[in-house]
């Protein structure tokens, strides 16, 4: 069983962000609870490279002195993460900096067209071979731009407005699908109050980074699967943009409880309960509700073979261009853990309740992949895998085993 309760470090999305503004204020920032993770450490590392000062005071507080970009560097590694890719893309270009990103082997393999094509008509010289990495930037002044996004990324909305940022004249970027808004709250709380975009001075600042939400769902999945667990994960960001995933389980039946409400920075925080729930039902999840869990539906794939009934994912297309293609990562696992489970073009149709068995698992070296399986054994009662995979996970979960073991009875 899992008891007791935890708070997590820093969630990832708003820890890019966070940085990116503080590297761009006026004077000294402080931040506190920034994620530990690979990814986020690529974009540190990057604002470093542009002669970023950035420190870590040891105390899981952070000092980031904003000054103008500049850089002898020329080559920009963002490893495996696509925020610090797309983000970065936005904007380095527009703040004066030339150079190329390029990523490991799954990076490269994803898709940058759409933040290419927006970009180049705002003005950025950006240079590629079949839209993906490595790709060339040279500096540029960056245009306005009235454009409505194409495809539901907050990743391209964030790389738009940054490259914005530079620019005095208005910029409109609409959202349809409303992806994550944590640039938007970031920018309000830093006194920018219009909808549209434009040159603004950032302010020297101070924010706390709220637990990441999508490394909490692990958690509450595993709490909601192993008998007579009781935990209570506290300070965590409940986003209406990212708490898809809480009300889905709320409708299968999750005893999830979520109190002490509040706003903290211009984010919404919470503390959550949850208890183990014996009779999960299975559930419809149609295209609409994607977005706000599109990094949760890997652990919902799990904890639907668990529930009674058909689970039926539809609209989830955007999951095949993640870290791995995870639709299908999803399903080759599930199926050869004896889930019943059928891959659609855009999701996956579920029939449970299963009786799984844990097996050789291939994460496609992607840590959400791998997090869902180590949750699988950790269910079953069979030992964790840590040394295998701890690389892995730590690109979005450095905590992840250390947690675990800290609530395990
Ligand atoms: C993220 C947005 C999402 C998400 C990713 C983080 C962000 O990607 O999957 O883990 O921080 O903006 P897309 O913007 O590509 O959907």
């Amino acid at each position: 069983m899992l008891k007791g309760n935890i708070t997590l470090k820093g969630d990832k999305s708003i820890s890019h962000r966070i940085l990116i503004f503080a590297a761009l204020s006026e004077g000294e920032c402080t931040i506190n609870n920034l994620s530990t993770c690979k990814d986020v450490q690529r974009t540190v590392n990057i604002l470093k490279q542009c002669n970023i000062m950035i420190n870590n005071s040891g105390n899981g507080e952070t000092a980031i002195k904003g000054s103008k970009l500049s850089s002898n560097s020329k080559k920009f590694n963002c490893g495996n993460s696509g925020s610090t890719a797309r983000l970065m893309l936005g904007l380095l270009p527009s703040h004066g900096i030339s150079g190329t990103l390029y990523g490991d082997e799954s990076l490269s393999l994803r898709p940058m067209e759409r933040v290419i094509n927006p970009l180049s008509k705002m003005n950025i010289k950006i240079n590629h071979n079949n839209g993906m990495l490595p790709i060339e930037f040279k500096a540029s002044e960056s245009q306005a731009i009235n454009h409505a996004l194409e495809v539901p990324s907050a990743q391209v909305k964030t790389s738009m407005i940054l490259a914005a940022l530079s620019c005095n004249k208005k910029s409109y970027i609409t959202d349809s699908f409303v992806s994550r808004d944590h640039t938007e709250r970031i920018l309000q709380y830093l006194g920018h109050k219009d909808s549209a975009y434009y040159k603004f001075k950032i302010p020297t600042f101070n924010y706390t980074v709220p637990g990441d939400i999508s490394n909490a769902a692990f958690i509450i999945s595993a709490a909601l699967l192993m008998p007579e667990s009781n935990i209570t994960i506290k300070n965590t960001l409940y986003n209406k943009t990212r708490t898809g995933y809480i009300q889905i389980l709320k409708q299968m039946g999750g005893k999830i409880k979520v109190y002490n409400q509040r706003e903290l920075y211009n984010e919404m925080v919470v503390d959550i309960n949850v208890q183990y729930t014996p009779k999960l039902k299975g559930i419809t999840i149609t295209e609409k509700m994607i977005v706000s869990m599109i990094d949760e539906v890997p652990i919902l794939a799990l904890v639907a073979s668990f529930a009674t009934g058909e689970t039926i994912v539809e609209g989830a297309q955007e999951l095949r261009y993640k870290e791995s293609d995870r639709i299908n990562a999803i399903v080759t696992n599930l199926k050869a853990c004896k889930a019943n489970i059928k891959e659609t073009k855009d999701g996956f149709i579920i029939k449970g309740p299963n009786i799984l068995y844990n097996t050789s698992i291939n994460t496609f070296k992607d840590h959400r992949i791998a997090m869902t399986f180590e949750i699988l054994s950790l269910i079953l009662g069979e030992g964790l895998n840590e040394d295998v995979e701890k690389t892995t996970i730590s690109t979005s979960f450095p905590e992840f085993y250390k947690t675990i073991r800290g609530i395990h009875e």
